[in-house]
């Protein structure tokens, strides 16, 4: 099994440097940047946006990994494809016509992702798992970064990798929130093959580059 992806949030970034902020997680060896998109109505905060992604666009070649905790997030999605995302995930919450939803993505020519919530069963993805490419299991409830892991995410994530397994499903599976240092192997010995982590490197003593070598070195063990 090939070792887990990273993905740092820009989310705990300082936004006053937001190019020099990637970078940093860049140097690192991020695989990902993830962009967590929030509207104040499906999750109380109110984040980033087409601009600011546009920004994050022109700050790297990495993949930028688009997570819209939006309500009808049909209406934006040109507009991020637009802005140089590469995944798009939305929640299954969200989305009354999944399957739909998820061919408008694919139709914008980029990957498609699915995000559960918390509260929300991963079986309510079953129908779509074998067309996305990226199963998002939140372990926190999400609207903010920094938030503690919630324990019983380990158990969810052993059912979301039966799940795509069973499926036929080669859709990535995406962990994120309070990922850190000390849960990460943890988390992908549950299978999760992408590991978001916001705080645990932007809040790292010894910088957000260090921050995410010692998750890669924690998932080395
Ligand atoms: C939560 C977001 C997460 C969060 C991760 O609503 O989707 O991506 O910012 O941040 P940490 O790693 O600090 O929990
Ligand atoms: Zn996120």
């Amino acid at each position: 099994m090939s070792e887990a992806k990273i993905a740092p949030s820009i989310l705990a970034c300082d936004f006053s440097r937001l190019g020099e902020e990637i970078r940093a997680v860049e140097a690192g060896g991020a695989d990902w940047i993830h962009v967590d998109v929030m509207d104040g109505h499906f999750v109380p905060n109110i984040s980033i946006g087409p601009v600011i992604t546009e920004g994050a666009r022109r700050s790297t070649d990495l993949p930028l990994d688009v997570h819209l905790m939006i309500e009808q997030p049909e209406r934006y999605l040109e507009a991020f494809v637009k802005a140089g995302a590469d995944s798009l995930t939305v929640h299954v919450e969200t989305c009354p016509e999944l399957a739909g939803t998820v061919a408008k993505i694919h139709a914008l020519g980029v990957r498609a992702g699915v995000a559960v919530n918390p509260a929300t069963p991963v079986e309510s993805v079953r129908d779509v798992a074998a067309d996305i490419e990226l199963l998002l299991v939140m372990s926190v409830h999400p609207g903010f970064g920094g938030q503690k892991y919630i324990e019983g995410s380990t158990d969810k994530i052993r059912a979301a990798r039966a799940m795509l397994d069973e499926t036929g499903s080669v859709a990535e599976l995406e962990v994120d929130g309070g990922v850190d240092v000390g849960n990460a192997a943890e988390v992908a010995g549950a299978g999760a093959t992408v590991l978001v982590a916001g705080s645990a490197v932007y809040a790292y003593p010894d910088g957000a580059g260090a921050g995410v070598r010692a998750i890669r070195s924690a998932l080395r063990g």
